[in-house]
């Protein structure tokens, strides 16, 4: 699907938002089940997630919400092959995640996946374009093309006019959009936000979310989004709560406008 105003995108969202997404789609992106975590440390065992379920369908924008600690950044990494569970099965984009080797989880990540944290973590020595270009270039995509899809991505963020500029010379807002950019260039299946608004001020949280937004339609994203931001899970398709090792379904309450 290709929505050509923000306008177009932002419409299309909220019917999506409205119906049932599961309707429009065949299978599900992300199928997790019976999954554990448990961290081997010097001090004991830490079990984070024992039985836990998940399912995402394509075209979902999904917020995870929960106290520090329960374990939603470690589950992130799990869906996008950066940490193996301990048990359980996570088969995401087609791929039986859990059992890929090192070198094949690379691939699976540079292809199917886009990440985005809550630090931008580009890369200070080089402008915004070369940033956005980079996960291309590891392709083995030729520099040339990699800068002409990078430019056309800075353009989609609104950050055409920003592409020299480097990583200290841009604001937090726009850190993050590069950021996003960087994420999306690669024409990834799933995209795995962890607090991507957390170092951000309410207002530019906002307007990053709308990117967010206006992408997700315009591109036929999937996506998962961790956030401490009950007002920014609200405009999730879906929002689940993680507690107890478990996942379960949150209405975030609305806060009237
Ligand atoms: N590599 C590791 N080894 C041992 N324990 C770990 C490791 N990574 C995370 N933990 C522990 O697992 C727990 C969950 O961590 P995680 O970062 O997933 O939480 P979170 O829900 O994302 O928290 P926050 O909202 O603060 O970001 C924490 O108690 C943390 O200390
Ligand atoms: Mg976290």
């Amino acid at each position: 699907m290709v929505l050509s105003t923000p306008a177009a995108a932002g419409q299309a969202f909220r019917f999506m938002r409205q119906s049932d997404v599961r309707v429009q789609q065949t299978s599900p992106l992300i199928q997790v089940h019976n999954l554990e975590k448990t961290y081997r440390t010097s001090r004991g065992a830490l079990t984070l997630f024992t039985g836990l379920e998940l399912t995402v369908n394509p075209g979902e924008l999904v917020a995870i919400v929960g106290q520090s600690g329960t374990g939603k950044s470690s589950l992130l990494h799990i869906l996008g092959a950066l940490d193996a569970p301990t048990a359980g099965t996570v088969h995401c984009a087609s791929t039986n995640v859990a059992a890929l080797n090192p070198r094949e989880a690379a691939a699976f990540r540079n292809r199917e996946i886009g990440y985005v944290w809550q630090f931008h973590y580009l890369l200070p020595e080089f402008s915004a374009i070369e940033n956005v270009a980079m996960p291309l270039m590891a392709r083995g995509i030729p520099r040339r093309q990699a800068l002409d899809a990078a430019s056309n991505w800075l353009k989609e963020v609104d950050l055409e006019d920003r592409s020299e500029h480097r990583p200290g010379e841009l604001s937090g807002g726009e850190q993050q959009r590069v950021a996003f950019a960087r994420a999306l260039v690669g024409n990834p299946r799933l995209l795995l936000a962890d607090e991507p608004t957390g170092d951000l001020d309410e207002s530019t949280a906002g307007r990053v979310f709308d990117l967010l937004e206006r992408l997700h339609v315009t591109h036929g994203l999937t996506s998962v989004l961790v956030t401490h931001n009950l007002d920014l899970a609200a405009r999730c398709t879906r929002t689940l709560r993680l507690e107890g090792g478990r996942l379960h379904s949150f209405l975030p309450p609305v806060r009237p406008s």
